[in-house]
């Protein structure tokens, strides 16, 4: 399989034959201006939770790709009404689909739409098939709840975390966050993007190797293959 950092929270993953594209946010995001987003392809779009920065370029990639979007319940409807179709799901469900299988797990956060209507609760995705498992942790807190992962899917080959802090935990909970999930290769995301976010990265990689851990920055538009 093959992922492809977008800048921010998006990522763009190769499995299966598939193309999933985790929460579009590009044409607004001027560190990511050398990505083209009308020559990206998807089959899926995963989207955690209904903020802007993680929506914000839905209707421009199902309108290019024909893509079916995957989320809670509320955001697939909210796309409803504007006739784009998808797959809804909540907490603690997984579901078989042709790149494998995905569960929904909690994430601590809020979600609202564009608009400021309701948007369910956010969420990150475990997503497993015969080649690899990986956690999306979407926006989120260092929770308790991230301990029932390695219990409920097959063991994780890495995971995604926000390390940003402020609007989500910050690397020093990711690295705890790598522990409950047990597994020691992260990649990171959700910083850099806006001034709250900004990380110091030679400081995270140290504190993640002084831990006999890994984490992964990849440049936006950088891929990686496992
Ligand atoms: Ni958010
Ligand atoms: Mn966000």
């Amino acid at each position: 399989m093959k992922l492809t950092y977008l800048g921010h929270a998006s990522l763009q993953i190769q499995t299966n034959d598939k193309f999933l594209i985790v929460d579009p946010f590009i044409s607004a995001n001027e560190l990511a201006k050398n990505i083209d987003i009308d020559s990206l392809k998807a089959d899926y779009l995963l989207l955690t939770h209904g903020h802007a920065d993680h929506v914000a370029d839905v209707e421009q990639i199902v309108k290019n790709t024909g893509a079916k979007i995957i989320s809670n319940f509320e955001v697939i409807n909210w796309f409803a009404a504007k006739n784009i179709e998808g797959h809804p799901m909540n907490h603690g469900g997984k579901w078989e689909f042709d790149f494998g299988t995905l569960k929904m797990v909690n994430a601590i956060h809020s979600s609202s739409m564009p608009d400021g209507s309701y948007g369910g609760n956010p969420a990150g995705f475990v997503v497993w098939n015969d080649e690899i498992s990986f956690y999306i942790a979407g926006d989120t807190a260092l929770t308790q709840d991230m301990k029932l992962i390695p219990l409920t899917t097959p063991k994780l080959d890495f995971c995604v975390l926000p390390i940003g802090d402020n609007f989500t935990m910050g690397y020093e909970e990711a690295i705890i966050a790598s522990d409950f999930v047990k597994c020691d290769t992260v990649i990171a995301y959700h910083y850099d993007t806006f001034g709250y976010i900004v990380v110091d990265k030679e400081l995270v990689k140290k504190e993640f190797e002084e831990r006999g851990k890994k984490i992964i920055f990849l440049e936006i538009g950088e891929s990686i293959e496992f």
